[in-house]
């Protein structure tokens, strides 16, 4: 490792930067409507079962690769002997992830600067004027780059760090702020069966498909921020019992998530499954109506969302940027500069594709048979969803059958010693999570690929 190259300085400053960055919109508005939409409780299960099952092997594996190598996603695939497939389908695509989710990730984030500027000015009147109208959006996704820039400026410990440490428990404070509040209106009751009575029966590929991306959305999984991120990890530190706490949090804010948006969502009569507009235009309506605090409570919220975002973009914005730090011995203040103007640039369409321009807001495309409209929600669902997929599964077949996995498993082991323990005869973490890194997670994944593609 260069010496050059930042490192976290506390094992709480990891889990706080690692959780931050999984900790995002994609729990607090993408994991509500996902559940809304694909019938409640059910979706849940299926999603805990995710996380636990397929999410947390892969957070060893992509953290202790970054470790094992101490460089960024390209180096450590270079570095570990991957050839030109795996180089393209595992890291290169990993930094495009990174790289295009962004683009469009700044613009969400954005609106809701725009949202709690709002909830002091009331000029937003509706969310589809709002949204079509580039005079806001853009200025307010031009603010939260900038934001995002200026943290990942400040390095490993001083930046990304040092941020995590202050807005995560600033984060978890309000959810509970706003989940209180939410729980105490009439009728909340409702949303909280909906929410957590899973219906078995609804239970189907699709519903399984839609668990499994959002778990990887989720946990960034898939996109090279927790092999960047492992690479900053000091050998000291415990992989296990952090990545168990990054994907524990991570679940507990999702869930937490739900619990502030269906009691409100069931308590004024709204309908769950909504989809990407619950938590933009949903949510103000019920502040509105609330008969006091409703400001405040809706201040909080998208202040809560944006801080969300925050600690995700600055993760994003890492994985191109420590690319060029190290591959290409960038100074880091030129690397977040250009990586930040350039997705920004990147992101204009996407702005843009909420009203402003006709063009961007009607293209369409048809995605094995879903039809996505609109430049955002293309990119989101390419590069927010199945790209995703497939780096997570190039990643985890590439450790499991390409590399050396017992090279991967004794840095699992570094400073875990527990890992290597039996738990009964001779069955220890290490054997677990082998046989799940090279069996059950690719299995998993490439049936749920396959039959999303229609090949099964
Ligand atoms: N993992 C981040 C989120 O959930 C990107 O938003």
């Amino acid at each position: 490792m260069s010496a050059s190259r930042g490192q976290f300085g506390s094992k709480f400053g990891f889990i706080m930067a690692a959780a931050g960055s999984a900790v995002g919109l994609g729990n607090i508005w993408r994991f509500p409507y996902v559940v809304g939409q694909n019938g409640g409780g059910a979706f849940v299960f299926v999603y805990v079962l995710c996380v636990i099952l397929i999410g947390l092997p892969l957070i060893y594996n992509e953290v202790a690769l970054g470790r094992l190598t101490g460089r960024n996603t390209i180096g450590a695939f270079k570095g570990t002997g991957a050839n030109k497939f795996w180089m393209i389908t595992g890291a290169v695509l990993a930094l495009c992830v990174s790289f295009f989710v962004l683009s469009y990730y700044g613009v969400i984030a954005g609106w809701t600067i725009g949202y709690i500027v709002s909830e002091f000015t009331d000029f937003i009147k509706n969310f589809e004027t709002f949204r079509s109208a580039p005079v806001y959006v853009i200025p307010f996704f031009g603010v939260f780059m900038i934001a995002t820039i200026a943290i990942v400026l400040g390095g490993v410990a001083g930046g990304i760090e040092k941020a995590s440490k202050i807005l995560m428990p600033v984060l978890f404070l309000l959810v509970f702020l706003v989940m209180l509040r939410s729980l105490t209106l009439d009728g909340a009751m409702e949303g909280v069966k909906y929410y957590l009575t899973p219906d078995f029966s609804k239970i189907n590929g699709s519903v399984i498909l839609s668990a499994l991306g959002q778990a990887f959305f989720s946990l960034s999984v898939g996109w090279g921020i927790l092999i960047t991120y492992g690479s900053y990890l000091p050998k000291d530190q415990n992989i296990v019992s952090s990545g168990a706490w990054i994907g524990f949090m991570d679940t507990a804010v999702a869930l937490l998530a739900g619990l502030m948006i269906f009691p409100a969502v069931f308590s004024f009569g709204k309908n769950p499954a909504e989809g990407t507009a619950l938590v933009f235009q949903v949510l103000p309506d019920i502040f509105n109506s609330m008969p006091t605090g409703g400001r405040i409570v809706g201040a909080s919220f998208f202040l809560l969302l944006c801080v969300a975002a925050l600690t995700s973009s600055i993760s994003m914005i890492e994985v191109p940027a420590s690319y060029l730090i190290d591959e290409k011995k960038w100074s880091r203040k030129k690397s977040a500069w250009t990586v930040g103007i350039l997705a920004f640039l990147v992101g204009i369409p996407s702005a843009l594709s909420g009203g402003a321009s006709e063009m961007f807001t009607t293209m369409s495309i048809n995605l094995f048979g879903v039809i996505k409209t609109g430049f955002l929600d293309i990119m989101d669902a390419l590069f927010g969803g199945l790209f995703i997929v497939i780096v997570a599964l190039m990643t985890c077949v590439y450790t499991g059958w390409i590399m050396d996995i017992n090279k991967v498993a004794a840095e699992i082991g570094t400073g875990a010693p527990g890992f290597q323990k039996p738990l009964i005869g001779n069955l220890s973490p290490l054997v677990l999570w082998k046989f799940f890194i090279r069996f059950v997670c690719p299995l998993v994944i490439g049936l749920v690929l396959l039959s999303t593609i229609g090949i099964i």
